[in-house]
């Protein structure tokens, strides 16, 4: 690894850092030499992620649903660090339902942590950056930011990551002026304790059947992109929406 691929120095906040693809973005910035914060909602979870990243690294109860919460947090790591270089908007939460059985507070559940946690967690940070003169902020949008799902049936969540890699290139645009860069990356399918259910399933088969690479992804598999975009080699990177799914969002799809 160059050094421009590097965090060293660099203060990262991970929304959701305490499991899955957060975790995997926590450990890997941590080991390219950034002080890791790890925002999540329960306390304990945060401390055991931590606690896996060694010395230097913080844990903050966090809910980005929450506006008085978001500004805590960036307050409690700009009085820790004096800085906060990354953030990455990785919160998230699914709900499965017909549009025609969705419950309004499912939906509003669903907007509220993956979008506008994605909005106030920028906000916030954004400041802070601005202030410094530059920032790196990458959202974790999904395959499901650029297409349906076959069968539909992921209403909120496809409607709130679509609305991430909108979110994604109008604060890359605003932001550019101030030395930050915005950028988002479309996980194709991962087992974490999100999909961990599907596990066993005709549909474990199906995606890897849909998938040209064959298989889910692994943690591992995110996280070079991720760095990537965090670091100094993707200083000209602005307002780009990279996929990390084995090919899937390429591919029509269909069975020849
Ligand atoms: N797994 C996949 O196949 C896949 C595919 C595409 C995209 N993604 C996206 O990747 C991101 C991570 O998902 P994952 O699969 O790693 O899921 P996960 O293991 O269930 O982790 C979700 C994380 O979000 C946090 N979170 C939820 N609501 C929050 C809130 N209001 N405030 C702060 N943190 C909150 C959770 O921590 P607390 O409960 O402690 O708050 C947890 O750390 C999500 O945005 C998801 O949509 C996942």
């Amino acid at each position: 690894m160059t050094d421009a691929f590097r965090l060293d120095g660099k203060v990262a906040l991970v929304t959701g850092g305490n499991s899955g693809i957060g975790e995997a973005i926590a450990l890997a910035y941590a080991a390219a030499g950034a002080r890791v914060v790890v925002g999540g909602r329960r306390p304990e979870r945060n401390a055991a992620t931590v606690e896996k990243l060694g010395d230097g690294h913080l844990a903050v109860t966090l809910d980005v649903a929450d506006e008085r919460s978001v500004e805590q947090a960036v307050a409690t790591i700009v009085k820790a660090y004096g800085r906060l270089d990354i953030l990455v908007n990785n919160a998230g939460v699914g709900q499965r339902a017909s549009v025609m059985e969705l419950e309004l507070a499912a939906w509003r559940r669903v907007l509220d942590t993956n979008l506008t946690g994605a909005f106030l967690c920028t906000k916030h940070a954004a400041r802070q950056m601005s202030a410094q003169g530059a920032g790196k902020i990458i959202n974790i949008a999904s395959i499901y930011g650029l297409a349906a799902p076959s069968k539909g049936l992921l209403v909120a969540y496809t409607v709130s990551k679509h609305a991430v890699v909108a979110l994604t290139k109008v604060n890359a645009i605003e932001l550019a002026a101030h030395g930050i860069q915005v950028n988002a990356i479309a996980p194709g399918w991962f087992f974490t304790e999100m999909t961990g259910e599907l596990k066993g399933t005709d549909f474990e088969q199906s995606v890897c059947e849909r998938t040209p690479t064959g298989r889910w992804g692994e943690a591992g598999d995110i996280v070079g992109a991720c760095q990537f975009l965090a670091s100094p080699a993707a200083d000209f990177v602005n307002g780009v929406v990279l996929p990390v799914d084995g090919g899937y969002s390429a591919s029509d799809g269909l069975r020849r």
